[in-house]
C-alpha cells in the first residue's frame, strides 16, 4: 500500500501494449494505485526464449518488489503464456496474467489468431485451438510490435497489408495487447 492507504499494483510489459489493459485498470479501480513498466529498451519480447523472458520478468518484478507493490498485472500475452506459473511460485504477491482471447471468438468458424511467436508456441494455445471447432489460422506478425513501438501515436502509418495475411475472417483474436492500438485498422 502506498502512504495513503492505497493498493499499489505494477502493470507490466514490453513496451506500450500494457497501456491499453493499464487505461481500462484505471477507468474500473480507480482507488487503486499502478506503477507501470514498459521495458521498450528490451522490446519486442515475441521472439525471445522462456529463459530470456523469465530473466527479464525477474527484473521488473523484483523491481515492483523492492517498491512495496501489493499485485502485479502481466499486461503482456508472451508473458503470460510463457512465465506466469513460475512467477507464481516466486512471488509473496498475486500475479495476475492476460487471459488469451480465444474463448471469446468460439463462435467464428474461420478465425485469424494475431500474437507473438513466443505466444503461439503455448501448450495453452494449441489447447485451444484443438478445441475449437472451426478453422483457425494462427499468425505471428514478425515486424508489427517494433512498427506499433516505432510509430505511436500515429498507428494510421502502419501498412497493414505488409504485416497481415491477405484473408477474410469472420473474427481476429488479438493476442497481443500491442495489437489493441490497430483494431479498427485490422
Ligand atoms: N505486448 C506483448 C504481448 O501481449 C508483447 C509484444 C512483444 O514485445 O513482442 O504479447
Amino acid at each position: 500500500m502506498d502512504r495513503e492507504g492505497r493498493v499499489c499494483v505494477g502493470v507490466f510489459d514490453s513496451g506500450i501494449g500494457g497501456m491499453t489493459l493499464l487505461a481500462e485498470c484505471r477507468r474500473r479501480m480507480p482507488s487503486l494505485r499502478f506503477y507501470y513498466y514498459g521495458d521498450n529498451g528490451n522490446a519486442p519480447y515475441g521472439g525471445k526464449s522462456k529463459a530470456e523472458l523469465l530473466s527479464l520478468s525477474r527484473r521488473v518484478l523484483g523491481l515492483f518488489a523492492s517498491i512495496g507493490t501489493d499485485a502485479v498485472l502481466l499486461a503482456c500475452n508472451t508473458v503470460t503464456t510463457a512465465c506466469v506459473e513460475d512467477l507464481r511460485k516466486e512471488y509473496a504477491f498475486p500475479v495476475v496474467g492476460t487471459e488469451p482471447a480465444l474463448r471469446a471468438a468460439a463462435g467464428c468458424e474461420n478465425l485469424l489468431v494475431l500474437a507473438t511467436a513466443a505466444t503461439l508456441k503455448s501448450g495453452e494455445y494449441a489447447r485451444l485451438q484443438r478445441e475449437r471447432a472451426g478453422h483457425t489460422v494462427c499468425f505471428a506478425p514478425e515486424k508489427l510490435v517494433a512498427a506499433i513501438e516505432r510509430n505511436a501515436p500515429f498507428f494510421e502509418k502502419i501498412g497493414m497489408a505488409d504485416h497481415l495475411p491477405a484473408l477474410h475472417p469472420d473474427g481476429v483474436v488479438l493476442g497481443c495487447t500491442h495489437f489493441v492500438y490497430l483494431k479498427k485498422y485490422i
